[in-house]
């Protein structure tokens, strides 16, 4: 299982020193099978590089610009340059700069270039809450996978984040029933082997028991939750037990 810390636009120096508990954890047997990785703002992640020097613990981004080259692009980053300074993964697509006029073909463009720098990409997808009450979610999950995903062959690097937008940051989840039944959707998309997936919205030590019922999820993306290390490794003991 995968455990996704996504800080989003939080964090400074001093909270590296939060981390101690979890590198602890992560070197315990307590983890089981879980695979830990810190998405930071751009500003720490080399911090958070050197501080996972001798843990298993992995680093990723929150954003990448779409193109690979170098370039007059001001204060943007692209994926080489992530990768450069030891990053893995890189979340793309995420509803927060959906919602800031990122289009599908951007993100196909973002996702393209990640995985020609050999990143692996966190691809995430999820509908509205209007479109929820609209019956449309199988109909825009479909739409955000077939565009995000266009002529992109090599998908072994892609894992998909379904993170219903009305679940972001409001304590509220899906029911499970609900849950599974997307979760097996957005695996029929695909043809052969089908992208890990993630489960993301409102995670929390309280509400890990009903998720983790959900046999056919791969791990969780955690925002809110994942920047309290003791809510964060109760998130991942919580799943195992
Ligand atoms: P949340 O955020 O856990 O705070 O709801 C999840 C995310 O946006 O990735």
């Amino acid at each position: 299982m995968y455990f996704v810390a996504n800080w989003k636009m939080f964090g400074n120096l001093k909270s590296i020193n939060t981390l101690d508990k979890v590198i602890k954890f992560s070197k315990s047997k307590e983890i089981k099978k879980g695979r830990l990785i810190y998405c930071p703002p751009y500003t720490l992640l080399t911090s958070f590089f050197k501080k996972f020097e001798n843990c298993l613990i992995d680093i990723g981004a929150q954003n990448c610009h779409e193109n690979d080259n170098y370039g007059p692009h001001t204060g943007f980053i692209n994926s080489r340059m992530l990768k450069s300074i030891g990053a893995n993964y890189v979340i793309i697509g995420h509803s927060e700069n959906r919602k800031k006029g990122e289009t599908d073909k951007l993100i196909n463009l973002k996702i393209k270039n990640a995985i020609k720098a050999k990143l692996k990409v966190i691809f995430c997808i999820g509908e509205t809450l209007t479109e929820k009450k609209k019956g449309k979610t199988r109909l825009v999950l479909a739409k955000q996978i077939r565009l995000g995903l266009d002529k992109i062959k090599k998908r072994s690097n892609i894992f998909i984040a379904y993170e219903p937008v009305w679940s972001i940051g409001t304590g509220h989840i899906p029911k499970p029933k609900e849950l599974e039944q997307i979760v097996k959707f957005i695996k029929k998309k695909f043809k052969g082997k089908s992208p890990k997936i993630l489960y993301g919205g409102s995670v929390s030590p309280q509400n890990i028991s009903d998720l983790k019922k959900i046999n056919s999820l791969d791990g969780f993306l955690i925002g809110g939750a994942s920047q309290n290390p003791k809510k964060f490794i109760d998130i991942v003991k919580k799943t195992y037990n």
